[in-house]
């Protein structure tokens, strides 16, 4: 949800620092990319699109300058266009101000700016920042003492950093949207994630809300919107740039898809006691929850779906919410423990859901990826899922993580001690192996790559897994996808079902599960649905069934989480057969940082 990234300390390579960093986070946002670099004066180059129009252009005309920003832009405020691209400027040039986050309110600053006989030249609510600093420069502030005027008169979500031209400092500062430091002997970064930064340095320092950084070639200091400064703790980040590329593959969704064993077992590791069966978790000792209230978003929600099934199962009330929803209506909290379960740890609708739990007197817990995100700054307990990172928009490896995860926390604080489902967790990355290494699910998606619609039905467990299907679906294909719960599809859906509307049928087992869902794929099978069933063999539905993927016979839990990595490949190949941005689908961005 628009990446930062900012340079001192290179001043033959600040551009090319920038653009690299820009590249790592384009998943942010791919609206538009821009770059300001400043000497004694400030050098702008903004174009709309994808990062290679930027890319293009500064081949032609490269500014330079030893300190430098740069943005890639998901819109919020006006159009994708060059004019409302980031780097923002004043009216004479004088700064230049990148921004992730929402100012809320820009319009009552803008209004009085104009007034006061400022141009506009953009739709954005960043421009009012140059402008403010340009009026505190008017009055005589010096380029920092002007920078923390500007944050001052703003209100909202925001990283912000800027350049100034004959400046020699970037000027940086957060409030409810990720910004980190990244530490080198000679040099120091800023950026959105360390990604942006991580093949020249692994030493980073995350910033808090409300603290500002200025860098400049002596290093870098963090202080207080006071003026007081801040000591601030470096850590190391433990993993290697190279899990940042492609290595070979066509996307990075594909990639993260053949990832998961890995994933799942530096997930699993050290935390399952293979001997005696049991599940330890140090980080949550003595976290024994009488009701959990789970809150997320999208892919992440139905993580969270599964978690809570998994805590009912184990006799411990459990319910999961959208966090955008309960946000504004929060159940009655009594004594749950709130879980906020997100890869990024940065969705302000996830944060503002754990923020009014807290506020009501809530526990937290985050269930996370990312390591010193806000979500695990904030809460009371974190359990990292430890995926490793993910670029692709859509996520894969995360949520097989986040479920094995949630299987791991469900074992740790409950009185369910199942070994079998323990060893089959244990087992995971070897059996998601071998759905990988067999699945057909290629040639499936060969044969309905033109479908008109495709409907995902499952129950229990495996319902999270059918609503994930369809959102995977329908985020990389811009087909119409939908998930339902089988028995819910007779109440409405099935009037939708046609010859051309495959239906996939999540059905593993051989219990009353399997059987009823077996039932709903005969009804849909009378209405010549074609039916993609993904079965352990156990039931009777590939009777039924015009497409079989296999995944092997495993506990239910974890049979979810092997079913749902053919709904990843079969979402894949559809979207590769027509041809779509796997890894920056329209519209979307990683890391929703605004509400
Ligand atoms: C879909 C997807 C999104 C995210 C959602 C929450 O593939 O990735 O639906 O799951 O935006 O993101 P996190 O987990 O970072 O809170």
């Amino acid at each position: 949800m628009c990446g930062i990234v900012g340079c001192v300390g290179r001043p033959d390579e600040t551009l090319d620092v920038l653009m690299h960093g820009l590249s790592k986070l384009e998943y942010r946002g791919y609206d538009s990319a821009g770059v300001a670099l400043a000497n004694s004066a400030v050098e702008i180059e903004k174009h709309e699109g994808e990062l290679v129009n930027l890319e293009r252009a500064v081949d032609d005309d490269a500014p330079s300058g030893p300190v430098g920003i740069g943005h890639t832009r998901w819109s919020t405020h006006g159009p994708p266009s060059d004019r409302n691209s980031h780097p923002h400027a004043d009216c004479e040039g004088e700064v230049a101000v990148i921004h992730n986050g929402i100012i809320e309110n820009f319009q009552e600053v803008k209004d009085e700016l104009t007034a006061a006989g400022h141009e506009f030249t953009s739709d954005t609510d960043t421009e009012v920042v140059p402008h403010l600093i340009e009026s505190a420069l008017a009055d005589g502030a010096s380029h920092e003492e002007a920078f923390r005027a500007a944050i001052e008169r703003v209100e909202g979500s925001y990283a912000i950093a800027a350049v100034f031209a004959g400046g020699d400092a970037v000027f940086c500062t957060r409030q409810d949207s990720p910004l980190v430091l990244g530490i080198d002997d000679d040099a120091t970064y800023l950026a959105s994630d360390v990604p942006a930064f991580r093949e020249f340095t692994d030493r980073v320092v995350y910033l808090e809300d409300g603290e500002f950084a200025r860098i400049d070639a002596d290093g870098w200091d963090v202080s207080t919107a006071d003026g007081e400064p801040v000591e601030k703790t470096i850590h190391t980040v433990n993993w290697d740039a190279e899990e940042t590329g492609k290595s070979g593959y066509d996307h990075f969704m594909l990639k993260e898809i053949h990832e998961q064993p890995r994933a799942l077992r530096q997930c699993l590791r050290g935390r399952v006691d293979e001997l005696g069966g049991q599940v330890e978790l140090d980080e949550l000792a003595g976290v024994r929850p009488t009701t959990v209230q789970f809150v997320a978003c999208g892919t992440s929600y139905h993580a969270a779906l599964y978690g809570a099934e998994l805590f009912r199962e184990a006799g411990v009330p459990a319910q999961a919410f959208l966090a955008s929803e309960y946000v504004t209506s929060p159940p009655p909290i009594g004594d749950a423990l709130v879980v906020g379960v997100t890869q990024s740890g940065e969705t302000a609708d996830t944060l503002s859901a754990l923020r009014e739990a807290r506020q009501r007197g809530a526990r937290t817990l985050a269930l996370t990826n990312v390591v010193g995100s806000t979500v695990a700054r904030e809460c009371d307990h974190t359990l990292y899922i430890r995926a490793g990172p993910e670029i692709g928009v859509a996520a894969s490896k995360t949520f097989a993580s986040q479920l094995a995860a949630l299987n791991l926390f469900a074992f740790a604080a409950t009185d369910d001690h199942d070994r079998e489902a323990i060893g089959a967790l244990r087992d995971l990355p070897s059996t998601v192996q071998e759905v990988i290494d067999d699945s057909s699910a290629a040639s499936v998606a060969e044969a309905y790559h033109d479908a008109d619609a495709y409907f995902f039905i499952g129950r229990g467990l495996n319902y999270p897994v059918a609503l994930e299907g369809a959102l995977k679906l329908k985020e990389i294909t811009y087909r119409h996808a939908e998930g339902f719960a089988a028995g819910e599809l007779k109440h409405g859906p099935l009037a939708l079902v046609t010859d051309n509307s495959p239906v996939i049928a999540i059905t593993t087992g051989d219990g009353e599960l399997a059987r009823k869902t077996v039932n709903n794929v005969k009804e849909v099978e009378a209405r010549d649905a074609p039916v993609i069933a993904v079965t352990d063999g156990q039931s009777d539905i590939e009777r039924y069934a015009d497409h079989v993927l296999t995944i092997p016979e495993t506990q239910p839990r974890t049979a979810a989480v092997l079913a749902n990595v053919q709904l990843q490949l079969l979402a894949y190949h559809t979207a590769d057969q027509l041809g779509r941005s796997i890894d920056k689908p329209r519209n979307l961005a990683k890391s929703v940082t605004v509400e």
